[in-house]
Order: structure tokens, then sequence, then C-alpha cells
């Protein structure tokens, strides 16, 4: 695909659901008594990659034009695929259902694309198999023999919330109480949807915990935009003269707004209207205007804030004055490819100034960006970050794969191109 430089971008949108919340709702909702409507459902290829693992274990999904509907049968309710569950490239979807399947009464394989064969599966299968859960390989394709679970207290060594959640879903089956303590808090949507639907869950610090639980209670699950999606459009904004684009309706859970505080850290004009709860989900109206921004430092507990973003804060840091310097990232070698390593390479092509590091990488602002022809990694944000750079960029550039921004956003360059002006 190739893509020209646009001057501006202009107006009031919505982005497609949020991916990590749209996982859980169909998740959670087949382990319902019941159903749950599920509305804003991310229709991206990786939350219709958990669709079809569900129905392969005998769930009824019904899927029309303005939501979904989970038939849920029960945490006991369901039953042995006659195939390997395929998660497509979805590394969500593979860790979570390792949770859920641990602690079934049969057996399944479970596989994903060439991205996900090579994502480290350890972190899970580590401490599922201390609650008792038998898994063979480290790497996908996955064995899995259902087990009788117990409960334990986890000491986490990663900032995942993948690992978190595939050990509370584990823990809706085992005995007593199960105990995650995280090293830096990740995104705790979750912990919000188990105790909107009854759960015994409970948090305190960087600590949680889940009882076993008998029965989990469906209600309707109205699923705000990804900020993660919304990141794309808010750095454009940012770094596009006489811009201004204003995305409704976005969550801004703060486990997950680390972008907002870096922007507004590096003197980006942004504000944040209408703030109010959505299925126990924090939403507001962000817009964003150009302006002048200077270089940061990201690091920290600020990193599983924005471990998604990082790919777009990287477009950010190249147009702002000085040096931005990102660590405590390494995070990011272990997603869809590795980010550190593809942002590296890809924004190196185009004259911009950026060096990697153990940790994470330092960008600084850099003047006549040039075009150049872009490889994706098949990796949907580095997608939509090399589209933003290269709308940024003097002359023509083309993405080698630009179908992947599907996994999370499709209809990504229509919306984008629409506000071109
Ligand atoms: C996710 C957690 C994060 C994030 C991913 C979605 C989730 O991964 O990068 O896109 O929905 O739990 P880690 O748990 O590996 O940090």
């Amino acid at each position: 695909m190739n893509i020209k430089k646009i001057r501006s971008l202009n107006g009031v949108i919505e982005v497609p659901g949020d991916k990590s919340i749209s996982h859980r709702a169909v998740m959670l909702g087949a382990l319902a008594d019941g159903d749950t409507e599920i509305y804003g459902f991310l229709k991206g290829a990786d939350c219709l990659a958990t669709i079809d693992c569900f129905r392969k274990m005998g769930i009824k999904i019904d899927e029309s034009e303005d939501r979904i509907i989970v038939h849920g049968k029960g945490l006991h309710g369901l039953r042995a695929p006659s195939e390997t569950l395929y998660t497509a490239n979805s590394g969500t979807t593979t860790r979570l259902l390792c949770g859920i399947l641990a602690g079934q009464g049969f057996d399944t394989q479970i596989t994903g694309d060439a991205s996900v064969q090579k994502r480290p599966m350890k972190r899970v299968i580590e401490p599922l198999s201390k609650m008792g859960a038998h898994i063979e390989g480290d790497f996908c394709p996955l064995r899995i023999t259902g087990s009788k679970l117990k409960s334990i207290t986890y000491d986490m060594t990663v900032a995942s919330a993948q690992v978190k959640t595939a050990i509370l879903l584990a823990g809706l089956y085992a005995d007593g109480t199960t105990t995650v303590n995280e090293i830096e808090k990740s995104r705790d949507h979750t912990e919000l949807m188990l105790s909107s639907m009854g759960a015994d869950i409970k948090t305190n610090g960087l600590s949680v915990s889940v009882s076993k639980c008998e029965k989990l209670t469906p209600h309707n699950i109205t699923v705000c935009g990804d900020i993660s999606s919304a990141a794309f459009f808010m750095v454009a904004a940012a770094v596009m003269p006489d811009s201004r684009v204003t995305i409704k309706n976005a969550g801004i859970n703060p486990t997950r707004s680390g972008i907002i505080d870096v922007m507004r850290e590096m003197g980006a004009d942004i504000t944040v209207t209408g703030e109010h709860t959505v299925s126990g989900e924090p939403v507001g109206d962000i817009t964003v205007s150009s302006s002048k921004m200077h270089g940061t430092k990201i690091s920290g507990p600020i990193i599983p804030r924005l471990i998604d973003e990082i790919p777009a804060i990287a477009v950010l840091a190249a147009f702002a004055e000085g040096e931005t310097v990102i660590s405590d990232a390494r995070e990011l070698k272990v997603k869809e490819t590795n980010r550190i390593r593809a942002i590296v390479d890809e924004f190196t092509k185009c004259g911009v100034d950026i060096t990697e590091t153990e940790d994470g990488m330092i960008i600084r602002r850099t003047k006549n960006i040039k075009g150049a022809d872009f490889k994706t990694y098949g990796d949907h944000r580095m997608a939509m970050s090399l589209a933003i750079l290269a709308q940024n960029a003097e002359g023509e550039s083309s993405l080698d794969d630009s179908r992947c921004v599907d996994v999370s956003f499709p209809g990504f360059f229509d919306l984008f191109y629409s506000l071109e002006n």
C-alpha cells in the first residue's frame, strides 16, 4: 500500500471497541450462567479468534451489526473441542485460554499463527503448573490436560495482564483463594469485569485475589473505544500542523492511560472531557490539537500503562524537540514482533535519529524525514505507527502489508483519510 503525505487532520471520531475488554467479554460471557449481550465489540481478527475458540467448545455466539450475544453455559459448561483451538495472531486469546482450559474436565490443543508460535508461554505455564495444571510445550502448539487445580499465591516476574488474568481465570476453578502479586500494576479489565459478574475478587495495591467461584452472573456489556487505537490519531493530530481531532468514548482506565500523561508531559495540547463510566470502565472524549512538543524520559511503572502505545509514541518523539529516552520496555521484544528492533530498523530507513538500547530506545528530533518502503512484520501496531510516520514524511512511502491492521483496527485507513483536509 502506498502512503502519501497529508497536510492536516480535523474531525470528531470514535475508534473501534477495546481489544482487551472485547476478549474478556466473550470469555467471561461464555463462562457465565446465561446470555451476555456485548455492544461495541471489536470485530478485529484477534477477538474473532476468541469467538471461534469458544464456538469450538460448544458456546453459541450470535453476531449482528450492533452487538454480539454470547449464550453462556456456566463455569463447567464448555465441552471438548473436536479440533485444535486456533488463536491466529492473538497472544491474549492464547494466554487467557490457558488459564481457563487448565481447569476443565477435558483436554485441548491450542496453537496460533507463526508470530504466536514464537511468543513465550512459559510465563503462564509456570504459575498454572504450580496450581496443578498440565501443559506441554513452552511455545504453541500447547497440549493442555484438564486437571483439578489448587489455589496459590504467585509473585509475578513480569508486568503482564495476560499472565495475571490467566492465573485469575484458573483461580475461579481452584479450591481456596488464589493471589497474584504484581511487580507493576497492569491493566485491570479482568478484575473489573469479574467483580461485576459476582466473583469474589479483591484488589489491594499490587495484590489481586480471587476465590473459587460457583457461578458468574451475566449482564450486558458496552465496550468503550480502544485507547490503543485512539493513540494513532492522538499522535497524528499532535504532530500535523493545523490539526484537531476528538476521539469520543475512548477508554481512559488509569491502567491504560499512560499515553495521555506522556503527551501532556511532552507539551501536547490534549484535553479529556465528558468523563463517565461505561460497564464499569472509565470513558471520556480525548481532544488533541497540533502543538510544539519536547522530548521526555519514559520508564518505570508507567511502562505497562502504555506498553502498546510505544510504537505510536516513538513517532511523536521523532517530531519532539530534543531527545526521548524509553527504557524498562524489554517486554516490547516479545510482542507480535520484536517491536524495539522493528521500530529502530524501520524508523532508521526514513532518516529518523534513533538508537536501540537494551530495554528500549532513544529518539531525537529529526528534520527532513523522508518517505521509505516500510516493513510491518505483520504487526498491526507497527503498520499503523509506520503509516502515521509516513503521512508526515516528505514524498511517497509504502507498507509491505497493510492488511494486518485488521487485527485490532478494521477500517483504520478509511477513517484516517476521512479526516484529511
Ligand atoms: C493485554 C495485555 C498486554 C498487551 C496486550 C493485551 C491484555 O500484554 O500488550 O496487547 O489484554 O491482557 P502483556 O500481558 O503481555 O503485557
